[in-house]
């Protein structure tokens, strides 16, 4: 088999980039390790920058997030049990959020993907990206038991945090930038109204809380707890004891419970992998960065890398220009490494750190006193939450 692009991985950044080069006329094959079930039955954040609904409006498949997104203009800060909004739309000139769950983005480009016939290997087992640094670069894999080649012209790594594409990179032509936060986020969907229009950021003494949501009748919601807490030692009903405690009273008092359709722990890291092209090979999304959920940044952050990479190919396919490609890397980075800057800034902000006891909560306190109060601090945090552009300029 032969392609002009050979995609790693099915996950929202390989399905996003499959679709916006279908546009343009352009080849790609996707092999996916997993299952389709599988990989929908992931979920994760639910928060969509407008840089993010524009790709999805030119890939075709912004349909639904359209009508059945909800449009934030604004979110809360809850901190010394009162709520301070943070109105995005005033302090950025009219920029929105589009609250839709990641889980649905993926169902719509698994959806229009389909409709248009294009190739998708799922369930590819011992996947493999061969001679990147070469002018011939090549993925095998095997499929119920046969082995199969995949020549093309390009591979985009789009296979995750743990994919093949970052771990097939010589040692030594990468380097890698770490944190990993002494804590986790235990998070729960439930059939309930929300507690609040919009979302809650909440720093309290006994940890941050998140109150998001999928629509007006489900409700998704977050707990900071210890990196060592285990998910069999919270039971349904302590978890809504807890985040009862974690909220003012009046979102206390509209706190709906119910069983949980999910409940999961995720670890919170920020990551790094630089360069992000090597030869043949471009990584995008989690396979070369991961933020931590504070803000949502993850699927933006794969979104506007996509995008850059689907400009260069277009460029390479219609001009015979090679400048995307050669300034893929750096313009994602330049991106990756300020939504890296303030997805830490925000988690180090909202959440209950061990080591830095009372004096790093009453440093938090005066930040966040001076946040709410500053428009300047106001704007700073509105502008970065809904997304900077693709383009900074020089
Ligand atoms: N071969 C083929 N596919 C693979 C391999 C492999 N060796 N390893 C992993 N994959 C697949 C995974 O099964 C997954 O479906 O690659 C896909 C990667 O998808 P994601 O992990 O969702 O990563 P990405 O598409 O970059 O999406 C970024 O997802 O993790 C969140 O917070 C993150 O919101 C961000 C978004
Ligand atoms: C979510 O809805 O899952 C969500 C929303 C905002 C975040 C993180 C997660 O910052």
């Amino acid at each position: 088999m032969r392609t002009q692009v050979a995609i790693i991985g099915a996950g929202p950044a390989g399905l996003l980039l499959g679709q916006l080069l279908h546009k343009s006329g352009i080849d790609a094959v996707i092999i996916e390790q997993r299952s389709p079930d599988y990989v929908l039955s992931r979920i994760r954040a639910g928060v969509l920058e407008q840089v993010c609904m524009d790709l999805l409006d030119k890939a075709g498949v912004s349909a639904r997030a359209h009508a059945e997104g909800l449009p934030h203009d604004g979110f809360d800060l809850l901190f010394k049990g009162e709520r301070h909004r943070i109105d995005l739309q005033a302090l950025t000139g009219g920029s929105r959020v589009t609250v839709y769950g990641q889980t649905e983005v993926t169902r719509d480009l698994m959806d229009a993907r389909a409709a248009a016939g294009l190739v998708t290997v799922y369930d590819a087992q011992n996947v493999a990206v061969h001679d990147f640094d070469g002018a011939h670069p090549r993925v095998t894999y095997e499929k119920d038991g046969q082995m199969h080649e995949l020549a093309c012209d390009f591979i985009a790594g789009c296979d995750g945090f743990h994919g093949v594409c970052r771990a097939s990179v010589p040692e030594g032509a990468l380097h890698t930038y770490e944190r990993v936060y002494p804590f986790g986020w235990l998070g729960v969907l439930a059939d309930v109204k929300p507690v609040a229009h919009e979302l809650i950021y909440a720093n309290t003494e006994r940890g941050f809380a998140l109150c998001s949501m999928r629509s007006n009748t489900r409700s998704r919601y977050y707990l900071q707890v210890p990196t060592t807490d285990k998910l069999e030692n919270w039971t349904i009903d302590q978890f809504w004891t807890e985040l009862g405690h974690r909220l003012d009273p009046e979102a206390r008092a509209n706190l709906e419970t119910g069983p949980a359709l999910e409940m999961s722990i995720a670890p919170l890291r920020s990551f790094v992998a630089e360069p992000m092209r090597f030869g043949s090979l471009f990584l995008a999304g989690d396979a070369a960065h991961i933020v931590p959920p504070t803000g949502a940044k993850g699927l933006n952050l794969a979104a506007s890398d996509v995008g850059y990479l689907w400009n260069a190919f277009a460029d390479f396919y219609n001009d015979r220009s090679r400048a995307g490609i050669d300034t893929y890397s750096d313009r994602c980075l330049r991106r990756v490494w300020r939504a890296e800057r303030f997805s830490w800034w925000f988690t180090s902000l909202m959440h209950r750190f061990p080591e830095t006891g009372e004096f790093g909560q009453k440093m938090q306190e005066a930040e966040l006193d001076y946040l709410v109060h500053s428009r300047s601090a106001s704007t700073a945090l509105a502008e970065n939450y809904v997304g900077l552009p693709m383009d900074f300029g020089t």
